[in-house]
């Protein structure tokens, strides 16, 4: 018998919208976006909506679940609000532990919620990735509606369609690729974050900006002090611009995905994701990223591919936004690269998530991004060497 050939393409569509206050009576953004997805449902049977919340986040926002309910009283022909919300720690310790993944399935399967209903989830990126785990899963896909409050949330974390939770001591083991329904920024919950995590988010636009934009690069440049001191205009252009590129790439570059080795905008995060597993999770997402981007330039620098003039602006615009480019953490273990502890370890465990073959993103120059399938420890430990040398230059 001959094989039986198929294929079909799936398209996907979502919004990534951008607003403040966005529970505020006056605001219909939250409602329009239930009704868009509104499937022909009875007055009394109306979209049921089920909160994640971030503990966190809820710290410094505690009247945020009645603020809702009273949306919910303007807007009561649009959805029905459960009335419990779910409520997991924020950071890492949301991805770190597979009881808030099942804490949020064991909510959805309670209340009731289908695959026409919504789950909407407000808080950082680890909460975000874990609640989009859980809505991907339950009933093979409910509907996601992500409201992200960190700048990296809203930048990167939140506006793309990866989810995950950590496993095998391995970040974003578990997980899947689902696009999100809607994606809501409102900047008025920026106004609480913490200076770490203002400023975190700030790497992925690096990030981004060197390999796709140089303008892009200028603007942080320029701006690079004022986004430090928390200046709300320059932050939310920030915002705006890096989440555009990000989804510039994942809908365009033909690998939504990520079927290849390649993964570009994985720029700096083969030692960034290896240092939060090394430092515990005390450094940031965003705070190690800065350190992977500061290690993979200093590294096409000394590879002789990025000019010194280009090495030292992007290690100087990291710096000047608050970045600290060292941990000891990088020097651990350098001698043994297969050993758990050491950060070179990071490019076989990089390697291993992305499958094939190991594709590291490396700097021409900026907006000048190239790809490499080998690495040299050597040089590596070099790099590395000199980020510490500036970094003592620096006190
Ligand atoms: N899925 C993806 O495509 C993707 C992309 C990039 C990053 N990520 C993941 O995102 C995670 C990092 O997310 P993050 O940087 O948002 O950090 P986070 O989720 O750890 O949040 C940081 C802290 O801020 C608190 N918080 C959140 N909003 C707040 C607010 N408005 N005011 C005060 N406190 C607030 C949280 O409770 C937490 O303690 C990492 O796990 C990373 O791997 C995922
Ligand atoms: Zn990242």
């Amino acid at each position: 018998m001959s094989s039986i050939k198929q294929q079909f393409t799936v398209s996907f569509r979502y919004d990534v919208h951008f607003t403040s206050s966005v529970f505020d009576p006056s605001n219909p953004l939250f409602s329009d976006v239930i009704g868009s997805g509104s499937t022909a449902r009875s007055p009394e049977n109306l979209n049921k909506v089920l909160i994640v919340l971030d503990k966190g986040f809820l710290k410094s926002h505690l009247g945020i679940f009645e603020k809702i309910k009273l949306y919910n009283k303007q807007y009561n022909k649009s959805f029905e609000l459960i009335s419990n919300p779910v409520i997991i720690p924020g950071g890492e310790e949301a991805k770190i532990k597979p009881e808030y993944a099942e804490q949020i399935l064991n909510a959805i399967n309670t209340s009731g919620i289908d695959r026409h209903s919504f789950l909407v989830v407000i808080g950082g990126g680890c909460v975000i990735d874990t609640a989009g785990y859980a809505a991907a899963i339950a009933h093979r896909g409910v509907r996601l509606i992500r409201l992200p409050t960190t700048v990296l949330a809203q930048n990167d974390a939140a506006i793309g369609v990866k989810n995950g939770i950590n496993a095998y001591e391995k970040k974003n083991f578990i997980g899947t690729f689902a696009p999100p329904f809607a994606v809501i920024n409102d900047s008025e919950f920026l106004k609480t974050l913490d200076a770490r995590d203002w400023r975190s988010g700030i790497s992925e636009a690096v990030k981004v900006a060197l390999l796709k934009d140089p303008l892009f690069f200028d603007f942080i440049e320029k701006n690079a002090v004022a986004l430090s001191n928390r200046d709300m205009e320059s932050m939310k252009y920030l915002i705006y611009r890096c989440a555009e590129l990000h989804l510039e790439h994942i809908t365009t570059s033909g690998d939504p995905f990520e079927t290849g080795s390649s993964r570009p905008l994985d720029f700096g995060h083969w030692a960034a994701h290896k240092l939060e597993q090394l430092t515990g999770f005390e450094l940031r997402h965003g705070e190690a990223v800065a350190i992977g981007l500061a290690l993979d330039v200093t590294y096409s620098y000394l590879k002789g591919d990025l000019s010194k003039t280009e090495w030292k602006r992007i290690t100087q615009v990291l710096q000047q936004c608050g970045f600290t480019l060292f941990v000891p953490e990088l020097r651990s273990r350098l001698d043994d690269p297969a050993n758990k502890h050491s950060l070179l370890r990071g490019l076989e465990e990089f390697r291993e998530h992305l499958g094939g073959q190991l594709t590291i993103m490396l700097l021409k120059g900026i907006g000048q991004g190239y790809e490499v399938n080998t690495a040299d420890t050597n040089l590596y430990i070099k790099a590395i060497r000199l980020l510490e040398k500036m970094e003592k230059e620096l006190v």
